[in-house]
């Protein structure tokens, strides 16, 4: 049953909004992500082998320090469940909740790909796990521009609430 206290609290998510927790997470995971895809991106493109292996140190340091923290956000949406879209059709709401979904779905399996190539010295596994880590990331960054896109048309055409909700809590 939610009590009066849980429906005040500004922490949790409430049916219709974000608290911030979410919030907070958003946007630090959001950083996090975006730079390992670029220092990600980067590893090749180093000119010797000791700027490639210093480079894939970074992200993996940085991608192991953070690995936690990723896990919590996709644990804590699973558990709070997603917010309803304000003002918008239920199959708008189920598309976007399917877009935001994925994402979590394709970070769970860079968090798995990524130490897989780091801990198997086999071959086999270590080319599939970067196969997969590969894809995902360009598949991430598809999802991100669908996600930004969306994003934007409630700026422009619908001026409500969406982003506000995933700045601040709504005040109660
Ligand atoms: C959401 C989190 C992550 C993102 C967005 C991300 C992104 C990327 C990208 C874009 C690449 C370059 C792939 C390519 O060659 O085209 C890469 C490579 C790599 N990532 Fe991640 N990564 C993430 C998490 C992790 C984690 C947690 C680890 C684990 C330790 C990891 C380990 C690696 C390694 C070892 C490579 C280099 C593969 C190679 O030798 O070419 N990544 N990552
Ligand atoms: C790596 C980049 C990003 C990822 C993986 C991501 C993922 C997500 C996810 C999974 C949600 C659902 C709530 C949650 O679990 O946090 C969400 C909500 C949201 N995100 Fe992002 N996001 C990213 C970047 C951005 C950026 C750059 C913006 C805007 C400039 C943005 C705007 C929003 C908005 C407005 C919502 C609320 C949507 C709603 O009300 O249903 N996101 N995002």
């Amino acid at each position: 049953m939610v009590t009066q206290d849980a429906k005040n609290n500004t922490l949790l998510d409430q049916p219709d909004s974000f608290g911030w927790v979410s919030i907070v997470v958003h946007w630090l995971t959001t950083i996090i992500i975006i730079a390992l895809w670029f220092i990600g991106r980067s590893i090749a493109e180093q000119d010797s082998v000791a700027d490639i292996d210093a480079r894939r140190g970074l992200h993996v340091t940085i991608g192991l320090t953070v690995w936690l923290l990723l896990l919590f956000r996709i644990v804590w949406r699973l558990r709070m469940h997603h917010p309803r879209a304000q003002g918008q059709s239920l199959f708008i709401h189920r598309f976007a909740r399917t877009i935001h979904y994925t994402m979590l779905a394709g970070i769970a399996l860079m968090m798995i790909s990524g130490p897989v190539m780091v801990l198997f010295n086999n071959n086999t596994v270590t080319a599939f796990a970067l196969l997969v880590h590969r894809n995902v990331a360009s598949a991430m960054l598809a999802l991100v521009l669908i996600h930004l896109g969306g994003t934007l048309k409630h700026i422009i055409f619908h001026e409500d609430d969406t982003i506000v909700r995933i700045l601040w809590p709504k005040k109660r």
